[in-house]
């Protein structure tokens, strides 16, 4: 590795190590974030559902990166969630919080899903956000170094027929994520936001496939690998990155993800003449 490379290296595993928690590893996006953390030496905490896909992914990252790997076999819509994760990663110093857990497996109208499903989702999608950001971000501000990727969706940025609550639990993500860059982004912690349309995952297959889609197992997608090289990339310049949008603005013209980060800026300027600076 050139020293260019090994200077990158120390830099992100200084600011983000010494460990990566990663909710939604097992595959897809969040099993290529944590490959490319590992690679950059960070230490894996990988959270899912399924126990021997993380078994697997585990011994694949160890053998490697040399990296320690934790698993914690999680449901994270349940409603104590965060609490159980918080015992599970004990007194590790998290550096890196990566929430990629929360697709929609019911893609339906609204009616056509009973409300305790959608419940599950809500609590996926907003609850164990929040008190996992509460609590890793907390300790990160603390240290005054760390960041915080939200997977989000372009679902996030209005309401799409037969995505409701998708749609609406994204944007608490996508919200909530832009209020805490712009109270962290002076604090030594880093927020993004990644903001993904269709992309390449085992689950996107399946549910095209499911739905009779034409084409589902062909179609071209984009790839995980590239789009979280970009979000890593990109995490110290939040507070969104909407993909591949931003990448394909005009030069001279500012991107999607620009406009929000002036808004944010703007905005909470602005707030902050009727509800203080602190
Ligand atoms: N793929 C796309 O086209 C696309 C487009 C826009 C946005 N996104 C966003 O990208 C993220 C990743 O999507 P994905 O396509 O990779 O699929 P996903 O179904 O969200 O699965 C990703 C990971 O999360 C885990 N997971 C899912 N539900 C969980 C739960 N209740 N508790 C704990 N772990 C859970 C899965 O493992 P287990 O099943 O073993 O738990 C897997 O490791 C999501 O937030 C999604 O909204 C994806």
């Amino acid at each position: 590795m050139s020293d260019d490379n090994n200077n990158k290296q120390a830099d992100f595993l200084g600011r983000y190590g010494p460990w990566a928690l990663v909710a939604g590893a097992s595959h897809g996006i969040g099993s290529e974030f944590t490959r490319q953390v590992a690679a950059q030496g960070l230490n894996c905490i990988l959270v899912a559902r399924t126990e021997d896909t993380l078994q697997s992914l585990k011994s694949s990252l160890e053998g490697e990166y040399g990296v320690k790997v934790l698993i914690v076999t999680q449901d994270l819509s349940a409603p104590d969630a965060a609490a159980r994760l918080l015992r599970a990663t004990g007194e590790r110093q998290v550096g890196l919080l990566i929430y990629n857990a929360g697709g929609d497996p019911f893609i339906s109208q609204f009616l056509n899903t009973d409300a305790e499903s959608w419940m599950s989702l809500l609590r996926l999608n907003t609850q164990t956000v929040l008190e996992t950001s509460h609590t890793y971000g907390k300790r990160m501000v603390e240290r005054g170094q760390g960041g915080v990727i939200l997977v989000g969706s372009h679902a996030a940025l209005g309401g799409v027929r037969k995505l409701g609550m998708y749609s609406a639990t994204k944007a608490f993500s996508l919200n909530l994520g832009e209020s805490l860059w712009a109270e962290w982004k002076d604090r030594g912690v880093d927020v993004l936001n990644l903001l993904i349309s269709t992309v390449d995952t085992p689950m996107m297959r399946e549910t095209m496939q499911r739905l009779n889609i034409p084409d589902a197992a062909t179609m071209n997608l984009p790839q995980a690998d590239d789009i979280v090289r970009l979000a890593l990339a990109a995490l110290p310049n939040g507070p969104t990155l909407v993909h591949p949008q931003d990448l394909e603005s005009p030069d001279g013209e500012l991107s999607l993800g620009d406009r929000r980060r002036e808004h944010v800026i703007n905005k909470s300027a602005e707030a902050a003449m009727f509800i203080g600076r602190d």
